[in-house]
């Protein structure tokens, strides 16, 4: 029995294109989630379309995790860039992958204001104590990209004809940051090479179960240069995530 690997878009646009190049597809829904399970070279393939944001992400995970037992897992999908050297169509591979929504505040009395790039980042996986009061909290947790999957991305970068393909850490909220300043201190924080709101919530359920995952997020645009909202990006993104997974079905 060959376990399938998992496919995951939050919008139509970002999960449609790759679905309709599956074969012998059939249509499964849980909830919103609505899985398209079917083949690439023969081997099974099931495209999730979790709707947008960390929990419709995280939720969507669980369940195919639970229904499908898939080998690998891929989120894919569009970004906004917080590195000024990429471009709208440039691809990031999610060497790391982080909440960054995650932070605790600083103390602040009544009427003392509000500092947010006073703010701590927060892991709430460091312990099972109070992340309030545990010092251990007071870090950055990163979700580190399976090698494999990682190695089948980049040894299919030059399929990507649109703009580069690079190595980077994706940064994830249900936030949609316009604040440049904001983006530079999340750029010096936690390294981000880009932001959305699925990957580090698919990446966190993905390591709660041991699945291999690997985030790929194409820029759509990038305030710090300038680079307008380009919805095609979609469509481009899942054309590379397939040649992706054609060349992990043949090598692993
Ligand atoms: N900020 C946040 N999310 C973004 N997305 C694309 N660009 C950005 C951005 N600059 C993605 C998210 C979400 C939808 C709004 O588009 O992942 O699914």
């Amino acid at each position: 029995e060959q376990r399938p690997i998992l496919i995951e878009g939050p919008m139509p646009i970002e999960a449609e294109a790759f679905a309709d190049r599956l074969e012998n597809v059939e249509k499964e829904a849980s909830g919103i989630y609505d899985f398209y399970i079917g083949t690439v070279d023969d081997y099974p393939v099931i495209v999730v379309k979790t709707s947008k944001g960390m929990e419709n992400a995280a939720a969507a995970t669980a369940v195919a995790i639970e229904r499908y037992n898939p080998v690998a897992i891929i989120s894919q999908g569009t970004s906004g860039g917080h590195d000024p050297s990429l471009n709208v169509f440039d691809i990031v591979l999610g060497k790391r992958t982080v909440n960054i929504g995650a932070l605790k505040t600083r103390n602040r009395e009544d009427n003392e204001g509000i500092e947010p790039t006073e703010w701590i980042p927060m892991d709430l996986m460091a312990s099972e104590g109070s992340a309030g009061e545990d010092p251990d909290a007071e870090n950055i947790r990163y979700y580190e990209a399976d090698e494999d999957l990682l190695a089948a991305a980049n040894a299919v970068k030059d399929k990507h004809t649109k703009g580069k393909v690079v190595e980077g850490t994706i940064g994830s909220a249900d936030v949609w940051n316009n604040e440049v300043d904001r983006i530079k201190w999340f750029h010096e924080t936690f390294g981000t090479s880009v932001e959305e709101m699925e990957t580090a919530s698919a990446a966190q359920i993905a390591k709660a179960y041991e699945v291999p995952f690997l985030g790929v997020r194409i820029l759509s645009n990038n305030k710090t240069n300038d680079g307008e909202y380009n919805p095609d990006t979609a469509t481009a993104n899942q054309e590379y995530v397939y040649e992706v997974v054609k060349e992990y079905i043949a090598t692993y």
